[in-house]
């Protein structure tokens, strides 16, 4: 009797530790086998030119752990680098471990070129935690979340310090952090230093963005796709953008069909921006910044509590462009950007488009 409960015993935990286990990737063709395992660890890969590092179809709550530096052979391709794919995934980064997308390869391109850069890594996934993951030289954006749902995505740093503050133009499109067409998605306590956008959506609903801070780049925006993408419920709240050219930018394209609703943006520091402290304006495109205005539906936004100061006169604290009948339901509470005067921009920056009854300063001279 003793016997049989030792055997049982013994059974019971061999079954245990074989579910323990997890597979170590050595190198991309064993991407397959690896997608038998609960746990994958990935430590120190070098992904071959042109080829993704392809974690999609993973199995339903598996866990991916990244250790070391990741790095990837140079191509002039549109990529991703990365591609994770699956529900209830865990993907995190071990505190050491970057991404190296080795981004000076690209740069020396400048804004006009047609030269082709990957981007790095891209989530399509439901239910799921990515935590941890440092994204060093992005050759172009760095992380996107599309079609995710129910995702919690913290520590996301992306550092292309290596490419200076931006002024010099040298890491055209490196966006920092992208959610479209996203559900329920919440970005917490990252780090961004780039040279483009450092957070982005064009469309989504039920997004929260907390903590982040930006530096270096173009500030944090809230965009258009058009064709009927929408943005509805927006927060964004405690975060920083640090010397950057433009702090909070509110763009729609011209000819842009769609809306945001229920947005706000509240408890923001803006410290030395460039050119536009807060931007609102439904103009994105050719003829920017002196291109009429197309009618979209900015319905219920707030700003609340946005304090900052702008570097040096040249810029403007606050600007807006918008059809007359675009902004509705919105609320200014505490903004306070100082500094701009706006003698960069000739013929002078003028507003159109506010609502009748808020006093909101506007592109101050
Ligand atoms: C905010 O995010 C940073 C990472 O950028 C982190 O170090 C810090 O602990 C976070 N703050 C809070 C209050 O969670």
């Amino acid at each position: 009797m003793a016997a049989a409960v030792f055997t049982l015993g013994c059974f019971l935990f061999v079954v245990a530790s074989a579910s323990a286990q997890y597979f170590e990737l050595k190198n991309v063709n064993q991407l397959n086998e690896a997608k038998k395992f609960q746990k994958i660890v990935i430590r120190n890969l070098q992904v071959p030119a042109g080829v993704t590092l392809d974690l999609t179809n993973l199995k339903d709550g598996t866990t991916v752990e990244f250790h070391g530096r990741i790095t990837f052979g140079y191509k002039e391709w549109r990529g991703p680098l990365v591609k994770i794919g699956g529900k209830r995934l865990n993907i995190v980064g071990q505190n050491t471990a970057r991404f190296d997308g080795e981004g000076q390869r690209y740069w020396k391109g400048g804004r006009n070129t047609k030269m082709l850069k990957p981007r790095f890594l891209e989530a399509i996934v439901d239910d799921s935690k990515i935590t941890n993951l440092y994204f060093l030289n992005t050759p172009a954006m760095a992380f996107l979340c599309n079609w995710c749902h129910n995702t919690a995505i913290s520590r996301i740093t992306v550092d292309n310090k290596a490419a200076g503050d931006g002024r010099a133009g040298r890491a055209f499109n490196t966006d920092g952090i992208s959610l479209g067409y996203v559900r329920n998605v919440q970005v917490r306590d990252s780090y961004v230093f780039n040279q483009d956008d450092c957070f982005v959506t064009g469309a989504g609903e039920d997004m929260l963005v907390e903590n982040l801070t930006c530096e270096g780049g173009n500030g944090i925006s809230v965009g258009s796709l058009g064709n009927r993408a929408d943005v509805v419920k927006l927060t964004i709240r405690n975060c920083k953008v640090i010397n950057s050219l433009t702090g909070i930018n509110i763009k729609t394209e011209i000819g842009a069909v769609g809306l945001h609703r229920d947005v706000v943006i509240e408890n923001i520091e803006l410290k030395q921006i460039h050119q536009y402290g807060i931007s609102i304006h439904g103009n994105e495109g050719n003829g920017f910044p002196s291109a009429q205005p197309t009618l979209f539906s900015l319905d219920r936004y707030t700003f609340r509590n946005i304090r900052g100061n702008m570097l040096g006169a040249g810029g403007v604290n606050v600007w807006i462009w918008l059809h007359p009948n675009s902004a509705k339901n919105w609320r200014w509470e505490n903004v306070n950007v100082v500094g701009g005067k706006g003698t960069m921009f000739r013929p002078p920056l003028t507003c159109k488009g506010i609502p009748g009854n808020l006093r909101i300063p506007c592109a101050e001279r």
